[in-house]
């Protein structure tokens, strides 16, 4: 029996009994386009996008069939980081404007980073599709593609910087500035991008700003060391009371450990220290909030910033994704040539395969300090009151609506 609901039909709407075909359902409407009106093709202007393919193979009269391919997977990866970065700066004026104040508006900003999660994704894998090229094929058509190379991908280096790709931590590029390829409106477009307020350091400001970090409310800090020094503390009584063994040597060194790391994470001038060296990239505040919305991530209040939080860790990591993929399919079609823009090639791009161009490193490295949930202060229940929309009430936010922010 069909699944079909249009099957029992079939001989009646094509019989060759009735002269006139009975009217259809799927026939019903009228094709509006004969009745004026922006169409498709004008709509999307696809008559400036479909005619942006120009093999320069063919133009030298020796048409080289990937070519097509080649220029057709570039378009579609600069057009995904076009919608990137629309989305980016969406979100970057929201906490710019302060609208994430109200916290409605957070739904807005999780959903906006994860579109951008999703487009990374897709990008992640579109490699594959360029791969089907084989690296003959690609040395057939190498020749015409003269000095250019994705290294000028203007779109690719505004993304790094207003995500928060810090300057000072890039690979330098045969010893020069990555801004020295780019000339005019676009370097003074990058140099922008470096100077305004990257998602790294709006995120960093509203993390500063988590409920409960107050040394005179909540203080949740403060009650976080005392609570950890209490239980490395029992920790370490109850390990003593061992009668001798490896085993109680081995356990000893590791509590020695937990406590130099604590001890550690609890001294300002050690984040310092850490900060200037490019090993942590949040203020010592946010970093608390970070962990603070890590540890009560069920709480109705944090869920959201939770969801962000776990976002931004994931475009991180789909963007060494993407810098993996590129340099294996890289060292597939070109083995150790230099590459057409002038660097080293495979060599220049396996060092960006690292953790300078991690953005929001210390989230990642917030697993490092996770203790027995006993250890985690109890949650005033001032701080539970405000569940969602705490600060809606207060007559400060009520000139930021989610309607209109953006
Ligand atoms: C056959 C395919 C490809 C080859 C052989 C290739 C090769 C290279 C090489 C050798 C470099 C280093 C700069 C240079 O000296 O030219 C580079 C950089 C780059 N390529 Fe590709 N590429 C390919 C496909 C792509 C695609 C599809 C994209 C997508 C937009 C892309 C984007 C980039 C970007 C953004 C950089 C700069 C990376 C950085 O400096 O961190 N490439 N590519």
């Amino acid at each position: 029996m069909s699944g079909c609901p249009f099957m029992g039909r079939k001989h009646q709407l094509f019989s060759s009994n009735s002269s006139q075909p009975e009217e259809d359902d799927s026939q019903k409407g009228i094709n509006k386009a004969s009745k004026g009106g922006i169409v498709y093709g004008e709509y999307l202007q696809l008559d400036k996008v479909l005619s942006a393919q120009v093999l320069q193979s063919q133009q030298k009269g020796d048409k080289i069939h990937d070519e097509h391919l080649f220029i057709v997977t570039h378009q579609a990866y600069e057009l995904w980081f076009k919608q990137i970065l629309w989305e980016l700066d969406s979100v970057r004026e929201l906490f710019t404007k302060n609208h994430v104040r109200d916290e409605r508006n957070m739904l807005k900003v999780v959903s906006r980073i994860h579109r951008i999660t999703i487009i990374f994704k897709l990008l992640v894998d579109q490699f594959a599709v360029l791969e089907t090229m084989t690296s003959l094929d690609f040395f057939d058509f190498r020749q015409y593609l003269s000095v250019a190379s994705g290294f000028q991908s203007f779109q690719f280096r505004l993304l790094e910087s207003k995500i928060g790709v810090a300057d000072h931590l890039r690979v330098a590029y045969n010893r020069q500035h990555y801004r020295d390829t780019f000339h005019g409106q676009e370097s003074e477009n990058l140099l922008r991008s470096v100077q305004e307020p990257s998602l790294l350091q709006l995120v960093e400001e509203w993390l500063e700003r988590t409920p409960g970090l107050e040394g005179d409310g909540f203080n949740f800090w403060g009650k976080l060391q005392a609570n950890i020094e209490e239980g490395l503390k029992l920790e370490k009584q109850k390990l003593e009371e061992m009668s001798n063994s490896e085993e109680k040597v081995d356990m000893l060194e590791d509590l020695n450990k937990q406590t130099e790391l604590f001890t550690a994470l609890f001294d300002p001038s050690r984040h310092e220290h850490l900060l200037n060296k490019g090993e942590r990239r949040l203020s010592y505040a946010a970093l608390q909030g970070a962990l603070m919305i890590n540890f009560y991530r069920e709480e109705p209040r944090f869920q959201v910033p939770f969801q962000l939080l776990t976002s931004l860790m994931e475009i991180d990591t789909l963007m060494s994704k993407w810098r993996y993929n590129h340099v294996c399919m890289v060292h597939r079609m070109i083995g150790s040539k230099a590459g057409t823009g002038g660097s080293s090639g495979y060599c220049y791009l396996r060092s960006t395969v690292s953790d300078r161009y991690k953005v929001f490193v210390d989230l990642f490295n917030l697993a490092t300090y996770l203790v027995p949930r006993a250890w985690v202060p109890k949650l005033d229940p001032q701080i539970h009151k405000f569940h969602y929309m705490a600060e809606c009430n207060d007559s400060s936010y009520n000139s930021y609506s989610s309607e209109d922010s953006d």
